[in-house]
């Protein structure tokens, strides 16, 4: 694939990555892989923002000298330190050795803890301005969006803005931009992405979003580290950051159980009846099958999330665990919680799993349901009721 200009002798040079099944270690899902995105700004001044992932170096490098050599190259600006974005710088200053590093004070940090470069680092702040010539670059610090030492960095004269990870996707495509590929894909990606990595931080995308509507600056192209580049319709993931960060939310449920002899399986079933009897978009997701990264993305729209697991050693089955720790990180904004389950000679998985939906920050909707080893036919229309009930809820403002 050969370099992709966004604009007059500004281009994509990344990489793309097809294979990648998981990121951060084996906490993300990335089923559709992913890129790096990397762009090269030629003019007076040549500079890079961000590079690659190590093992695509080379990749990386190959499209660069198809538009400059590489020894060119006057300023290297690290959005951010994780090693798919500066991984590849050891391999950029071992050709153009002269390149002087723009980053923030804790990417400056960072990067010396990385690759214990003794470079020439400019360390900048919001506000700050590199003129490379007929083009101007202006830095906006973005700490913790995702990690401190994150910024963007702002092309005033073509109003492009790199925000690294911000408004990003895990998505491996043959094509750069949100006109050549389906809407709906980009829009599911940008969602699980956000969810999984962004949530916690939405206080802080929501300030940001506030900061860059105070700027006034115009916004033309939205060009992240990852996926698809914004040129259509940039203001498309804006507002589903604002929506996002916000915690709204749509008259819709979340059930995700698991099950050991289909006691806690029956009782989530009836729930759900329940909930969709009252108009409720009610959606049953058995752990131990299905994606944990797909189902916190729901939790983007639904108001409520209802979690389920027989009583087990006096708590809930261990296959909920991942579930439960990956909620109790990423916290998400503004949502109603109610647990569930069947038991034995002894309770607990209820209590348990009540207080990890509080830990997570959900506020709880009522009492948790638990019935005594196998719900007979009067104890299934009591999880209709149940799940009526928690219907209701949703819809109380
Ligand atoms: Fe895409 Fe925070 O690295």
């Amino acid at each position: 694939m050969d370099p992709v200009q966004l604009k007059d002798k500004i281009y994509w040079v990344g990489a793309v990555d097809w294979d990648m099944r998981y990121f951060h270690g084996p906490t993300f899902s990335t089923h559709r892989g992913t890129t790096y995105n990397s762009y090269l700004i030629v003019d007076e001044k040549i500079a890079l923002v961000d590079t690659v992932y190590p093992p695509f170096a080379g990749e990386m490098l190959k499209r660069i000298k198809k538009v400059i050599d590489p020894s060119r190259i006057d300023c290297i600006i690290i959005n951010h330190v994780e090693i798919d974005h500066s991984g590849a710088l050891p391999e950029v200053m071992k050709l153009a050795p002269g390149a002087k590093i723009y980053c923030s004070p804790r990417a400056r940090e960072g990067l010396r803890k990385h690759f214990q470069g003794e470079w020439d680092y400019r360390v900048v702040k919001t506000g700050d301005e590199l003129p490379l010539g007929r083009r101007t670059l202006s830095f906006i610090e973005a700490p913790m969006l995702h990690w401190p030492d994150s910024m963007f960095t702002y092309v005033k004269e073509e109003a492009l803005l790199m925000p690294n990870d911000a408004f990003g996707q895990h998505l491996a495509s043959a094509f750069r931009f949100d006109d050549q590929v389906d809407n709906k894909m980009i829009m599911e990606e940008a969602a699980r992405y956000y969810a999984n990595i962004l949530y916690p931080f939405s206080g802080l995308v929501l300030k940001k979003l506030e900061e860059l509507a105070a700027l006034g600056i115009p916004i033309s192209m939205i060009a992240p580290s990852h996926g698809i580049i914004w040129r259509k319709n940039p203001g498309q993931i804006i507002e589903a950051y604002r929506r996002w960060a916000s915690g709204d939310w749509l008259p819709k449920a979340v059930v995700v159980y698991d099950t050991m002899w289909g006691s806690t399986a029956a009782m989530a079933r009836a729930i759900v009846e329940g909930l969709a009897s009252e108009g409720v978009d009610a959606r049953l997701f058995k752990v131990s099958l299905r994606d944990i990264n797909g189902i916190i993305t729901e939790l983007l729209e639904a108001r409520l999330l209802v979690v389920g697991s027989p009583t087990i050693n006096r708590s809930y089955l261990s296959a909920l665990s991942p579930f439960l720790d990956d909620l109790a990180g990423l916290k998400p904004v503004n949502r109603l919680g109610a647990a569930f389950g069947s038991y034995g000679w002894s309770r607990g998985a209820v209590k348990d799993i009540e207080a990890k939906l509080e830990a997570a920050g959900l506020t709880l909707a009522g009492e948790g349901l638990e019935i005594a080893w196998v719900p007979d036919a009067g104890e299934l229309e009591s999880c209709r009721q149940w799940g009526r009930a928690l219907a209701r809820k949703i819809k109380e403002k």
